[in-house]
């Protein structure tokens, strides 16, 4: 693509994929680089703008994490966000000290009207503040652009170097002027042309596959989800003709899901292949209780199979998959923790019988997937499909898989979305969890010692943060009600109200 870009260097924030998602919203692309990434390499990219992410680090303990020096010599203008705020100050000279009193939420913050990177901001604003150190002395030629009660140095400037920092975070919501402010640095300051578009990316990545691939066959794993829907949509039109979408039932999907993504996909006719699996995924899933072990063998077991069914179809070069971004970033990267092993990600054996892997969506967030979806003419039943882990069940099963935990799952699943079906306005993602607890209840005269089952649904526009769904008590009750009437081997049901972070939204 010959977008202008924007790097991210990221410090380990929690936050990286919000600042990223800000910037393409603005129409100009991003993207996330590790905080050590050399000055050489991002010259290379030839970024119009740099932004410093946050992090956990103390900036003046040796062994913080500090950026290429070089990087602030570039000329090109820098926005530094809580934590790269404070190294930059650090590195040119200034001095970052932890803070009497920590600031965490919403608070004002009073902007001095000379800011250039304030500029045309009210004089007051609240921004979200999350920190413990704060800059003490900033390097020379800098000025102060904001304060808070706590923080005399909520923000700074060097106008002639084109250097820029905030203590607080203006990626996330509750600064309220902090997407404009992120809006004015790309537009101003980097002077951005907004040239990032969901059409041109979409054109980029047709042309892209179609020189990689040649004139080779392509094997799609189909999930039947958003992702491997739009990716399939994608190379129907990219590589027609040349394309295999092959759906694995592992045993692990949903009540009625097989049924119902073999029949949204018959349009694929030829291209479009069942395969019967469950007896292998469940066979390698047997006694295992770690989740990420879990992940792991789905994973495996997933690539066997399509390099099966490849050698009997074959030849066949390619293996597409749909990851998106988000898979990329939580299943670890140098930089950032491993929240989990998304399948399609760390499950894949390092020597795959592909010659390659092709992952058109790889660099794009859900939201940016359901755009393209939309301009590829997917059907609304696909584009408003909740996400569903490449895992399956296997995951929502605490503890080991078996067929039967799979029957009462389904089953539990089954009513939970049915009622919600019924309501007007549903959470963005509901689903059940069956965990390894049992319990003493009591049916009619008899004891009980039954299996207890929770229920999850969570609001959130991104699946990377997200709040519980304050769902009505009388749903839940009905829900509850009908789950241990139903079904037999479930006496207690709960309702998970944690959100994410600390949570994560799968239990497993
Ligand atoms: P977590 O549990 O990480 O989930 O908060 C975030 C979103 O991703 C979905 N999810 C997955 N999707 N493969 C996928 O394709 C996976 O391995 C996987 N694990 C979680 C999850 O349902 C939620 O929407």
């Amino acid at each position: 693509m010959n977008n202008q870009v924007v790097v991210i260097l990221d410090f380990g924030s929690q936050y990286r994929n919000h600042i990223a998602r800000n910037v393409r919203d603005c129409g100009v692309y991003s993207v996330i680089l590790p905080w050590n990434t050399p000055a050489q390499t991002i010259r290379e990219i030839k970024p119009i703008g740099i932004i410093f992410s946050g992090g956990p680090n103390s900036a003046y303990l040796p062994g913080a994490p500090m950026a290429d020096p070089a990087i602030l010599d570039m000329g090109v203008p820098i926005l530094g966000i809580c934590y790269g705020m404070q190294m930059m100050c650090q590195m040119l000279g200034g001095q970052v000290a932890r803070c009497r009193h920590s600031e965490n939420g919403a608070v004002m913050a009073q902007i001095n009207p000379a800011s250039v990177l304030f500029s045309g901001t009210p004089p007051k604003q609240q921004v979200l503040m999350s920190h413990s150190d704060e800059v003490i002395i900033m390097p020379e030629g800098f000025v102060a652009t904001a304060k808070t009660d706590l923080c005399e140095i909520a923000a700074y400037e060097c106008k002639e170097k084109q250097l820029f920092g905030v203590q607080y975070h203006p990626e996330v919501e509750h600064s309220i002027y902090g997407k404009y402010l992120i809006s004015h640095f790309l537009y101003t300051i980097c002077h951005a042309v907004g040239d990032y578009s969901m059409q041109d990316y979409l054109k980029a990545q047709i042309e892209e596959v179609r020189s990689r691939v040649s004139d080779k066959k392509v094997l799609l794993a189909l999930s039947g989800g958003l992702d491997s829907a739009v990716t399939a949509a994608l190379l129907h039109e990219a590589i027609p003709g040349q394309l295999l979408c092959v759906y694995v039932d592992n045993g692990l999907m949903r009540a009625g899901e097989s049924e119902e993504v073999c029949s949204t996909f018959a349009y694929l006719k030829d291209d479009f292949l069942y395969v019967d699996a469950k007896d292998e995924f469940l066979d390698a899933l047997r006694g295992i209780t770690c989740p990420e072990e879990k992940r792991r063998i789905v994973g495996k077991v997933f690539a066997h199979t399509f390099e099966k069914v490849a050698k009997e179809h074959g030849p066949i070069a390619f293996l597409a998959q749909g990851t998106i971004y988000a898979d990329v970033i939580e299943s670890g990267t140098k930089q950032s923790a491993l929240i989990k092993t998304h399948h399609n990600v760390g499950g894949l054996p390092k020597n795959l019988k592909f010659e390659g892997v092709i992952e058109p969506l790889a660099s794009l967030f859900k939201d940016e997937v359901k755009k393209l979806g939309q301009i590829l003419n997917l059907p609304k039943r696909i584009l408003s499909r909740q996400p569903f882990p490449g895992p399956g069940l296997a995951i929502r099963i605490i503890g080991e898989v078996t067929e039967e935990k799979l029957n009462i799952l389904r089953h539990a699943d089954a009513i939970f979305t049915e009622e919600m079906k019924r309501c007007r306005s549903k959470p963005n993602q509901y689903f059940c969890v069956l965990t390894d607890t049992r319990s003493v209840g009591v049916t009619g005269d008899f004891r009980t010692y039954e299996y207890t089952l929770a229920l999850r649904a969570i609001e959130t526009s991104d699946f990377m943060t997200c709040d519980f769904a304050r769902l009505n008590w009388s749903f839940l009750a009905r829900v509850s009600s009908r789950i241990t009437t139903e079904v037999k081997s479930i006496n207690r049901v709960v309702y998970d109200i944690t959100s994410k972070p600390p949570a994560t939204i799968e239990w497993e």
